[in-house]
């Protein structure tokens, strides 16, 4: 008996020891979608900073993306301050390799002197990654031996997965002290079972400050055509991308109902030479983006994706604006509680059934 319970003690104080010298692999989220897309992580930078740096350090090519991920000013210009401590949301490429999701092939960093695969991982790159797992995804077989201008891919936590039959944008949101499970779920508008599952937490005890949480971001509807080249696009809530090699930006704002808004840019195409004519099918006076409102409809320009011969396609999109029928809700309802007493109420007679026998 006081051997098994010197034994135990033991055991407890060497895992103990262990799990206070591994770095935590709890970053890695969970993914087995093969399809890549596109996630989001919060950057903590632990100095004072600028944009344009943090551009940089992500190897993010257009400053607008990185603006509309943080839902800032396009006129921002690039040498903004950020101040140490402030949150950044980088948004990058995401693929699923071996059950876990992580940023393809990017960021790259190039070593400087006196780099040391921590020292990156910790504090360049602000905890995101651990570096084992720079170790492993660049194929370092020591640690130590890295070289001064060796360009290191920096493997950022993401998922391309589902959740709950939904597609979503997966957010690394770095815990803030003091927050809780159910605060995160109610800001993100999931829920807290959603999040315990998705992080493996068993408990929302668990929740450690300055962990990175996955929370799934719910994105705008759109009605953007599978057949489109940037099919599914999906833009969370708070964000604004450029789609359509440039040609069209896309708001997504929560009190907009949670549906996608796009309008013609006005800036340069990437690729084409021009921003071809985005006239609407369906309603030939509109143009993308602009909706007429009539007795009862309102007619929306809805983005509905683009090809790569130079053609925009914008569909109209009728919506009902007069009070809904509510007699046809209500009388769904009273069909649906109708339903749940029949249940019970067989439950209830089997019940008894099952009591008699
Ligand atoms: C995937 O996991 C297996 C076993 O867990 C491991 O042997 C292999 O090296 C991993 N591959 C990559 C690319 O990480
Ligand atoms: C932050 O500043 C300190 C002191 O100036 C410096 O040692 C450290 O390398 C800086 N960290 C980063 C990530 O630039
Ligand atoms: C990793 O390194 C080992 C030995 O240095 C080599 O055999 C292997 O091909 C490398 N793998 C990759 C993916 O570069
Ligand atoms: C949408 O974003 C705003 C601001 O970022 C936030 O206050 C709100 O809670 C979010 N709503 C949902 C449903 O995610
Ligand atoms: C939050 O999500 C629920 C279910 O997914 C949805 O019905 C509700 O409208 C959402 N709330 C907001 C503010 O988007
Ligand atoms: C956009 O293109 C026009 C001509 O094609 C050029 O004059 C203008 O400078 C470009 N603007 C930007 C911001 O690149
Ligand atoms: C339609 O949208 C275009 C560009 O966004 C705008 O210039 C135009 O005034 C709008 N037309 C109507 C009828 O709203
Ligand atoms: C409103 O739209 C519906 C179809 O969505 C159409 O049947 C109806 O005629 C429209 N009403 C008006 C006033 O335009
Ligand atoms: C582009 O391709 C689509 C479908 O393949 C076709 O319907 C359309 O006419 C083409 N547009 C141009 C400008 O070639």
């Amino acid at each position: 008996m006081k051997m098994g319970i010197q034994a135990t003690w033991l055991l407890l104080l060497t895992l103990g020891f262990l799990s206070a010298i591994t770095p935590t692999a709890a970053q890695s989220f969970k993914c087995s979608s093969p399809t890549p897309c596109t996630s989001i992580v919060d950057y903590v930078s632990p100095n004072a900073t600028t944009i344009s740096a943090i551009k940089t350090l992500f190897g993010i090519k257009n400053l607008r993306s990185l603006l509309g991920a943080n839902n800032l000013p396009l006129s921002t210009p690039a040498t903004q301050p950020v101040a140490a401590k402030q949150k950044i949301k980088i948004t990058f490429p995401c693929f699923c390799t071996n059950g876990t999701g992580i940023s393809n092939k990017r960021p790259l960093y190039k070593v400087v002197p006196d780099d040391t695969l921590y020292h990156i991982a910790a504090e360049v790159f602000s905890g995101l990654v651990t570096y084992p797992q720079i170790q492993a995804v660049n194929n370092i077989s020591d640690a130590n031996n890295i070289e001064i201008g060796q360009e290191l891919w920096i493997p950022l936590p993401c998922s391309c997965d589902e959740v709950d039959g939904e597609k979503v944008v997966h957010y690394g949101h770095v815990v803030d002290a003091g927050s809780t499970v159910e605060g995160i779920a109610q800001q993100y508008n999931t829920t807290e079972d959603t999040l315990l599952k998705l992080n493996g937490l068993a408990s929302p005890n668990d929740l450690k400050a300055a962990a990175v949480l996955d929370v799934p971001l719910k994105a705008c509807t759109s009605i953007v055509s599978t057949s489109s080249m940037d099919y599914p696009l999906l833009v969370p809530n708070g964000t604004y991308i450029f789609t359509a090699n440039n040609c069209v930006r896309c708001n997504c704002d929560a009190a907009n109902n949670m549906v996608l808004h796009c309008e013609p840019s006005h800036i340069n195409s990437s690729s084409w030479q021009s921003c071809p004519s985005m006239q609407c099918q369906g309603a030939d006076n509109l143009y993308l983006g602009n909706s007429t409102v009539s007795t009862c409809n309102r007619t929306t320009c809805g983005y509905a994706g683009y090809l790569n011969n130079q053609t925009i396609l914008a569909n109209a999109v009728v919506e009902s604006t007069c009070s809904v029928r509510e007699s046809s809700a209500t009388k769904f309802s009273t069909q649906a509680w109708r339903w749940n007493f029949l249940l019970i109420f067989v439950q209830l007679v089997l019940f008894s059934l099952h009591l008699s026998l």
